[in-house]
């Protein structure tokens, strides 16, 4: 079983990818964020879940990637193709009215949240299984769907990569499972940007939300 994570290196990337291992410890991983330092620390915490087979660390900061970036990463993974695609990746720049949003912050968003997710998928979806069998996890949140003030770029990549994810699963019609999940509030570093005063142990844990997410991209639940 091979399955990609992005933003791998974040709270509830970190758990999936520990779920994932615990569930199936000889499931090779791909595992992308920004930071290296933070990828081979999520490689050690691997090992020490049972992992038997070493992931593929991939650092790329999707601010200054290029189409080249994601075209290399196809092409690395071409033999052995994939069966799973989880999209987590995101940034937010904190809440502002549009008239405070700093331009380049916004432009950073839509690169992490929304263009980065179009560019694997353009790039990995025939890598997938075309049998049914391939899956692709979408990551989203509640202003996705129902657009809230102040929210930025980050509800606006959101909004986007939901069309995107429901323009797969249309035009997949079946030979690709696609699935949108919005978690429940989990401490993390994103959460706290937005909701800085909170007592995170009042939050649901990581490793509870991501639980489903594992068995699914694993092909052990129907969602
Ligand atoms: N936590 C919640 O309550 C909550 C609620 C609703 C939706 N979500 C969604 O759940 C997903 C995961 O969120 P989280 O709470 O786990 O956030 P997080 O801990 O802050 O993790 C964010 C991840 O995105 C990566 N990332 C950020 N900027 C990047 C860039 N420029 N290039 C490449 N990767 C970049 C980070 O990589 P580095 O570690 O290398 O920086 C990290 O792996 C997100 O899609 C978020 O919108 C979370």
């Amino acid at each position: 079983m091979r399955i990609l994570i992005d933003g791998a290196t974040g709270v509830l990337g970190r758990a999936l990818a520990e779920q994932i291992i615990r569930a199936e410890p000889a499931a090779e991983l791909i595992l992308l964020a920004r930071h290296k330092p933070r990828l081979e620390a999520l490689d050690d915490l691997l090992r020490e879940a049972g992992a038997t087979t070493a992931p593929m660390l991939v650092p790329l900061d999707y601010t200054q990637a290029n189409a080249g970036h994601f075209a290399e990463l196809a092409s690395a993974l071409i033999p052995e193709g994939l069966d799973a695609l989880a999209l987590l990746a995101a940034t937010h720049s904190g809440l502002h009215p549009l008239d405070h949003l700093k331009p380049r912050d916004f432009d950073q968003s839509l690169k992490v949240g929304l263009y980065a997710p179009y560019w694997l998928l353009h790039h990995l979806l025939r890598l997938l299984k075309a049998d049914g069998g391939g899956r692709v996890l979408g990551v989203s949140d509640d202003v996705g769907a129902q657009a809230k003030p102040f929210w930025g770029g980050y509800g606006i990549a959101k909004s986007g990569l939901d069309t995107l994810l429901e323009q797969l699963r249309q035009e997949a019609e079946g030979s690709l499972a696609v699935r949108r999940v919005v978690p429940p509030p989990v401490a993390s570093p994103l959460r706290g940007l937005v909701y800085p005063g909170e007592n995170p142990k009042a939050l649901t844990p990581a490793a509870e939300v991501v639980a489903p997410w594992a068995d699914w991209l694993l092909g052990r639940s129907d969602g």
